[in-house]
């Protein structure tokens, strides 16, 4: 299964992505992800998309499609992944093509994520984030179990950073500015699915579970 999550900030691509991932035994690709732990660990890599994801805008392409091909070569990923805001660009989703074709290991599908913005709002702004094995919870929807720690790990939840409501505005506007091209780029080659993700947790797991099954 070689999948890849588009879809706004917000949309639930992670929290999704968790729990496919999880159950199939095959890694969740998340470029946030990635920059978070790089930063954590104070790299080069980590401290140059730092700038960039505290101004809500995109690292550039350079920088994330070199990162993503390293970890497309580990051999985790050869019995499937799913890539969760990976391509983020049409220059993005291009270097992707050059990438698999030459592993041969075409894409299953692009899921695209559909919600409106006055939830993705509700959410980013309702987000905790576990600091060490980065799960998803929400205050509403999905709070942790105790107070603060996280349930799968018991590592400290907290709000990311970037979910501060000025720079939820900005990763939004660069969403509309560049992302929202890469729907068009793989409904042009057939693999584009929408999935209606602005239902409850559950209903959006049932919709993508068959969307996986009957690609
Ligand atoms: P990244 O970490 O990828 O953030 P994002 O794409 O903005 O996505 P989010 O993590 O905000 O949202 P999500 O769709 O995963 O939603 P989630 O499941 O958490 O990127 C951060 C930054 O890194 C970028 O701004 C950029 O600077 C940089 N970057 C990353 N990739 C890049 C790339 N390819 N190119 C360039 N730069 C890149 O859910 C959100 C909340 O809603 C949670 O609280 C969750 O519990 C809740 N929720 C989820 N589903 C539901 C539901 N159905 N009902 C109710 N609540 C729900």
């Amino acid at each position: 299964m070689r999948l890849v999550f588009l879809g706004p900030p917000g949309a639930g691509k992670g929290t999704q992505a968790q729990r496919i991932c999880a159950e199939r035994g095959i890694p969740q690709i998340s470029t946030g992800d990635l920059f978070r732990a790089a930063l954590a660990a104070g790299t080069k890599l980590g401290l140059e998309a730092k700038a960039f994801m505290d101004r809500g805008e995109l690292v550039p392409d350079g920088v994330v499609c070199g990162m993503v091909a390293e970890r497309l070569a580990k051999q985790d990923a050869a019995s499937g992944f799913i890539l969760d805001g990976f391509p983020r660009t049409v220059a993005q989703a291009d270097a992707l093509d050059a990438v698999l074709q030459k592993m041969g290991q075409p894409l299953l599908a692009c899921v695209d994520f559909v919600v409106e913005r006055s939830e993705l709002i509700r959410r980013l702004t309702r987000r905790l984030t576990c600091r060490k094995c980065g799960a998803v919870y929400n205050t509403d929807a999905l709070p942790p179990k105790a107070a603060g720690l996280c349930d799968r790990c018991g590592g400290e939840v907290y709000v990311r950073d970037d979910d501060r409501p000025e720079t939820v505005e900005r990763r939004l506007k660069e969403y509309d500015a560049k992302t929202a091209a890469v729907s068009g780029y793989y409904a042009g080659r057939g693999l584009l699915r929408q999935v209606n993700a602005a239902r409850s947790l559950a209903d959006v797991a049932v919709e993508l579970d068959r969307l996986i099954a009957r690609p």
